[in-house]
């Protein structure tokens, strides 16, 4: 067995709508790997090639060129399948069906006894703070609700890997919160869990590496704090003049400590001193800003690629 549960090799996908149409290069020659009983995070602005990279991965799209494995599998192996969970980015569910009966169903797909379903469902719909709604037809649910109800519909077959498209959209800081518990409690149960968010603070508390892709390019992977810079931007500091603060941007050339022994001198109050690194937001910018904003370079048919 590999050490890796997701090896993606040079993915590409160039969407072809057909005679005299713009073909769209929506992903370019994107490879990674995901290690077992990690959360990956596949980071990207809008329009970056999140969404269809995560449909090669689950073998909903073929590539242009390159290929994907999960579970040292082709993604298209159906046993390998079978050990999948996946929340689409916008999930359609036939909403006549109440919460209830949707687990039930994709609970039969996986050929779970009856007992076993009831169970998983009670279960998950507690799991995912819609233990109260089970039996509401989904057409009634919010979209916080649907966004709840898809990730546990994700988790019914009880998969050793959950792949998630954007799974905090839709969801208030509560929610957000507790699908950030039930990500790190999906790891303790020795899951391992790639979603892909342009929301920077989940990445921040959630993932152990991460990878970003900007324009359907892979601009950096690894560990978060490997991706971000340990140069110093600068020293933050603030100061009490009389009762009104001063914040000076002190740049890494300059010298900290005469800095601050001149504000002493001249009887100002010094209130904090801090050094400010790079963060994930800083980071993200840097890479949007010097790549293409939008992604999915167009062309026409016959231009150069
Ligand atoms: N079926 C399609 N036909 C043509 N172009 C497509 C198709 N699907 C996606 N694209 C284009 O591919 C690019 C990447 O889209 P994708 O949905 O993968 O981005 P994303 O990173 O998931 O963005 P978001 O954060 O908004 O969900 C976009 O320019 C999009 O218009
Ligand atoms: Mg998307």
């Amino acid at each position: 067995m590999s050490d890796f549960v997701i090896v993606a090799e040079h993915l590409s996908k160039v969407f072809e709508p057909g005679i005299l149409r713009k073909k769209v290069t929506a992903v370019t020659d994107v490879s990674f790997e995901v290690r077992h009983r990690e959360i990956f995070g596949f980071l990207g602005p809008n329009g970056a090639g999140k969404t269809t990279t995560l449909k090669m991965l689950m073998g909903l799209i073929f590539p242009s060129s390159g290929q994907a494995k999960i579970f040292d599998r082709p993604v298209s192996d159906v046993a390998a399948k079978r050990r999948i969970g996946f929340l689409p980015e916008n999930p359609y569910f036939y909403d006549y069906l109440s919460g209830m009966e949707l687990l039930d169903f994709m609970g039969r797909l996986f050929g779970l006894d009856r007992h076993e379903r009831k169970k998983r469902a009670y279960k998950l719909l507690d799991r995912v703070g819609l233990g109260c709604a089970g039996d509401r037809a989904l057409r009634k649910y919010s979209k916080g609700m649907l966004q709840r109800i898809g990730i546990a519909q994700a988790l019914i077959n009880d998969p050793e890997l959950v792949v998630l498209d954007e799974p905090m959209s839709g969801l208030d800081p509560i929610g957000r919160r507790e699908i950030r518990d039930l990500i790190f409690d999906l790891r303790k149960d020795g899951k391992t869990v790639f979603f892909s968010t342009h929301i920077l603070s989940d990445v921040e508390l959630l993932c152990d590496r991460v990878a970003m892709v900007v324009g359907g390019r892979l601009r950096d992977a690894g560990p978060l704090d490997q991706l971000l810079s340990p140069r110093l931007l600068h020293t933050e500091v603030v100061i009490d003049i009389d009762g009104e603060k001063k914040i000076l941007h002190l740049s890494p050339a300059e010298d900290v400590n005469q800095k601050l022994a001149e504000v002493l001198a001249s009887k100002q109050r010094i209130v904090s001193v801090t050094p400010r690194r790079e963060s994930l937001e800083d980071l993200f910018v840097r890479e949007v800003k010097s790549g293409d904003v939008g992604g999915g370079a167009e062309h026409h048919l016959g231009d150069p690629k």
